[in-house]
């Protein structure tokens, strides 16, 4: 999708004057396709609703032209397209088992009974934009067909469906194939004309398989990718992705960026297995993380607190910053981490940020952390505004001498955002990322 393909044939007479040589060069380009320039906001069938297909005894929640013309209507009338939420996404399971005699894709039909075009175009109706799931192998993971072998074909397909992004997943194909398999998905579906956001599997099944994912080549072909497992409804999924992106954060942040972006997957805020503090946790810490925010939930019953959270516009506005740096953990010790991102604006070559207290304690009360900003690397001489993003705290401008204190809940989070203000000082450009690994720092836990 981000090539340009060139393919130059110099020689015969024309040129002959100029020079004897032919010069045959094939020049592939790799280029940005323009999309994804903050992370991709919207909603995902599979967490929720996952392989239900039995519409005869569950008609209100299987896979279904239903489900998402009922998605779409509600992202838009309750206030989540406002916010920034745009793409409806189908996920596995909405395909026929068989392709068609012409060895298309083709929908289910009796549960897309108008086809996916005329769903494309129910959804793009509403303002929205609408994506697809496909995979790179045999087989789909739930077992439906895969573009094994119909890469072009199924590309041209989703784009004469009206598709503005495309999952691939990783299935049942080998993971050594997926360095060529991949791009040259890409590159069909860049042929094809229409702008679609790419959403890769590549690192996260060559992880599995023990390889050393290419991420210079992942970032170059795909907008966004999975790096780590499933997300599923516990704190205990959560806790291992907050984890995994933390213990890896060296190789896995400088791979994000506007246009490229690592996918700790969907948002279960919602759903039944996570807190209410748990829920303003995985929004914090995606925002921290920079993670496109995906909700896989049922949007028809909803709670009011779950839904503030998912419509959290400040803490969106930490995600979708334009910046596009991906924030990391600056502080572990005894249950309580310091998660860091930096943010716009800047001024004088220092950063503003965003900063998420995590407290990962069970010990039932919430914990006390104190630190100054200079411990954590906020240093800008002028100081910084700081604002709690779900309480309606604001502490004013604070200089980085100052000790701020927060209480943070059991499996909870504080986020803050902290604004540089301008100085008139000269400065020179510092790393964002002053770590603070000093066991016992700060002091009351
Ligand atoms: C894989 C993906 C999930 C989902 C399922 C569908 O497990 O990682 O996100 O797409 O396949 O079968």
């Amino acid at each position: 999708m981000k090539y340009e393909a060139k393919n130059c044939v110099m020689g015969g007479n024309a040129l002959r004057a100029v020079t004897t040589l032919l010069i045959i060069c094939v020049h592939v380009l790799a280029l940005e396709n323009g999309l994804a320039r903050t992370p991709p906001m919207g909603w995902l069938a599979w967490e929720r609703f996952r392989c239900n297909t039995d519409c005869k005894n569950d008609p209100d929640n299987c896979i279904s032209d239903k489900l998402f013309r009922t998605m779409t209507d509600i992202v838009v009338s309750e206030g989540y397209a406002d916010v920034g939420y745009e793409y409806i996404n189908i996920d596995d399971c909405w395909l026929d088992k068989e392709r068609s005699y012409s060895g298309h894709l083709q929908a289910d039909a009796e549960r897309f009974p108008y086809g996916i075009r005329d769903l494309s175009d129910y959804v793009h109706a509403k303002g929205l934009k609408f994506g697809m799931y496909e995979d790179y192998g045999n087989y789909t993971c739930a077992g439906y067909p895969g573009a094994l072998g119909y890469l072009e074909t199924d590309a041209q397909t989703f784009a004469s469906w009206n598709v503005d992004y495309v999952k691939l997943d990783g299935c049942y194909s080998h993971p050594r194939d997926m360095d060529v398999g991949y791009p040259e998905f890409g590159f069909h579906l860049n042929r094809t004309g229409r702008a679609m956001v790419y959403s890769c599997s590549w690192p996260v099944y060559q992880i599995y398989a023990g390889m050393q994912p290419n991420f210079t080549k992942i970032i170059e072909h795909c907008n966004l990718w999975r790096n780590f497992d499933d997300i599923q409804d516990s704190w205990a999924s959560l806790e291992s992705i907050i984890d995994y992106y933390g213990n890896n954060q060296d190789t896995i942040i400088p791979n994000a960026g506007p246009g490229h972006w690592n996918d700790p997957d969907m948002l279960i805020v919602g759903n039944f297995g996570l807190s209410y503090e748990q829920s303003k946790t995985q929004m914090a810490m995606w925002a921290i993380l920079a993670a496109p925010l995906l909700m896989s939930v049922d949007l028809r019953t909803i709670r009011a607190e779950y839904k503030a959270i998912l419509q959290n516009k400040k803490i969106i506005a930490v995600d979708q910053d334009p910046l596009g740096i991906q924030g990391r953990r600056i502080y572990k010790h005894k249950g309580i981490e310091i998660w860091a991102r930096p943010i716009t604006p800047i001024s004088n070559s220092y950063f503003s940020y965003a900063i998420a207290f995590l407290n990962r304690r069970t010990d039932g009360t919430p914990s006390d952390v104190a630190v100054t900003l200079h411990e954590m690397g906020l240093v800008a001489p002028g100081g910084y505004r700081i604002e709690d993003l779900y309480e309606d705290v604001d502490y004013g401008v604070l200089t980085p001498q100052t000790k701020i204190k927060v209480k943070v809940n059991p499996s909870g989070v504080v986020i803050l955002r902290a604004d540089v203000q301008p100085s008139f000082r000269h400065s020179t450009p510092f790393n964002p990322f002053r770590q603070i690994f000093r066991p016992g720092l700060p002091n009351t836990f």
